[in-house]
């Protein structure tokens, strides 16, 4: 994995392959299925790393693997920027607060990266806001918010705006808000989409779920993929077939 010290701007869009296991041993026996991948990117959740901690990650990062550290903080600023600073530490190149904490908690958040990072010397991950979980459908979201007029694609954009004005580097949501984002966030804002599946896949608890084809034409930067690789008969191929259908352009 010699050129994976790239950087974002002049990589490919990643498809990043979401590690969600149980224990290191579980998340080590699929990497050692994609010993042969130059630039893999894989995704660290909340599952994985409240198992193997900090040193996972930067276990990973020093084996060349590109990593998303997924915790999708929501606390107030002052905690947030603490525990950011922790994470700013780690080498990672992606993580995650949930937008709904506001733009306090946001630039918090931003700050304690940055200050995590510089303290151990390494470059602070790009932050990225979730906005409404791609589990989550419209009706859902009318009983979660006690409201029948609950705008979901209205409430992922205001909050998308919301991020890139408190200092996000991109979103999390589905693809298929992607464009209307684009259109009220800064050139370069980021949109990281999971809810990708291949037609023939189950959904699972996914409801906002397109194919990665889908994906590449409604314009995310990225996208986040699980089951349809984990859970596939060879998720080696089931990654190249997917990264066959995003593939085309590069992020800028
Ligand atoms: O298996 P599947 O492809 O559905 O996994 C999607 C991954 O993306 C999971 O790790 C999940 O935590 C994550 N995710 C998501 N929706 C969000 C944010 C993250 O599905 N809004």
């Amino acid at each position: 994995m010699s050129n994976f010290r790239k950087g974002w701007q002049t990589m490919a869009k990643p498809v990043i392959i979401a590690l969600d296991y149980a224990d290191g041993a579980a998340a080590q026996a699929l990497l050692t299925q994609f010993s042969g991948e130059d630039d893999l990117w894989i995704k660290v959740g909340m599952e994985l790393f409240y198992r193997e901690g900090p040193q996972f990650i930067t276990a990973l990062r020093s084996r060349g693997y590109h990593v998303f550290l997924d915790l999708k903080l929501y606390d107030i600023p002052h905690t947030v920027h603490q525990a950011m600073q922790q994470i700013g530490r780690l080498g990672a190149e992606l993580t995650t607060v949930t937008g709904l904490g506001g733009a306090d908690m946001i630039s918090a958040a931003k700050e304690g990266l940055l200050e995590g990072a510089a303290e151990a010397g390494t470059t602070a991950p790009k932050l990225l806001a979730i906005t409404q979980l791609t589990s989550m459908d419209e009706q859902a979201m009318h009983v979660t918010m006690q409201n029948d007029d609950f705008s979901l694609l209205n409430s992922v954009v205001h909050l998308a705006q919301l991020a890139a004005t408190s200092g996000a580097d991109g979103v999390i949501s589905s693809a298929l808000e992607v464009g209307k984002i684009h259109d009220a966030t800064p050139a370069g804002f980021l949109t990281i989409t999971p809810g990708i599946r291949l037609a023939e896949d189950a959904r699972d608890d996914q409801s906002r779920v397109v194919t990665p084809r889908r994906a590449a034409e409604l314009g995310s930067d990225g996208i986040v993929v699980g089951r349809s690789i984990t859970q596939a008969k060879d998720p080696v191929a089931a990654y190249h077939a997917i990264s066959q259908q995003f593939e085309g352009s590069t992020v800028y």
